[in-house]
């Protein structure tokens, strides 16, 4: 589309896009939302710089999107519940989000995408790298799609391949963790999903949670659900956003897949999430 008010400068050939000269605290227009979010459409995460966003002003541009979800297993700000702080410390040893994965795809309804505020930055990494998980699909051979058309994959929040959810959050030490006797919540979707705003058709896993197909064990299925997984995150697919304080991204979680690189020891980065409610796979 052609976009009259947004300036928009794609990061990569595959995804992702910063949008300038829009101030996210202004009353915006119903024509810049509707350009955002043709943005957030077409170019899968959009990135703005330089925002001043208190927790209340970003859950208020969330909602233009829709209703928000909650994450459960971080306790949410005490005066925006709906949000929550990933916080790496100097002396965490491990970070939050690295690996990649499409958020809460553990849940019924995942959420149609996840909004990110940068608060604090190391002085140079703590990057986010995305992949288009629709051009990785469109890429695959005929025969494989014939062989994903119909598969079901069961995922699980347990993390029981990265260590497990309860012992991440021992090393995430400055984040209150919540409802660790949760951790089995689980849910099955399509392998391939059908985007409902664009028709679309994306791979839809990720290595820590999607443990098997249904009705296969883990065994016969962890070999092909790891070589999707690897296609995925092929460079051709992705791309990478470099973060300010201030920064917002914005991605779509039904056709992309992210990763928070880890490579800031000794350094502190805090971002404020929340998460705008999907629908049910299909
Ligand atoms: C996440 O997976 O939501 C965290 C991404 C990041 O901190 O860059």
């Amino acid at each position: 589309m052609a976009y009259q008010t947004l300036d928009l400068r794609p990061l990569a050939g595959a995804m992702g896009a910063e949008v300038n000269g829009v101030d996210l605290t202004a009353n915006l227009s119903n024509q810049t939302f509707d350009e955002i979010h043709q943005a957030f459409l077409d170019h899968k995460a959009i990135f703005f710089h330089d925002q001043d966003l208190s927790p209340r002003q970003q859950i208020a541009f969330g909602r233009r999107f829709g209703p928000l979800c909650i994450y459960p297993f971080v306790e949410g700000l005490p005066e925006a519940p709906e949000t929550f702080e990933i916080v790496k410390a100097e002396d965490d040893v491990r970070n939050f989000g690295g690996a990649w994965h499409s958020d809460m795809s553990f849940t019924e309804k995942p959420p149609l995408g996840t909004m990110l505020y940068a608060l604090e930055m190391p002085d140079a990494g703590g990057d986010t790298l995305f992949a288009n998980t629709a051009a990785a699909y469109a890429a695959l051979s005929d025969g494989m799609k014939q062989l994903l058309d119909g598969l079901i994959g069961v995922y699980s929040a347990a993390l029981a391949r990265g260590g497990g959810r309860a012992a991440n959050f021992k090393s995430h030490t400055s984040m209150a963790a919540r409802n660790m006797d949760k951790v089995e919540m689980g849910a099955e979707h399509p392998i391939v999903r059908t985007h409902p705003e664009t028709g679309e058709k994306a791979l839809f896993l990720g290595k820590g949670h999607t443990v098997r197909f249904k009705d296969m064990s883990v065994a016969e299925s962890l070999p092909l659900i790891d070589y999707l997984a690897d296609h995925c995150v092929r460079p051709e697919f992705t791309c990478r956003f470099n973060w300010r304080v201030g920064s917002l991204a914005l991605w779509d979680n039904r056709c992309t897949l992210h990763f928070a690189v880890d490579d800031y020891p000794g350094q502190r980065r805090r971002v404020r999430r929340l998460t705008i409610e999907g629908d049910r796979p299909f």
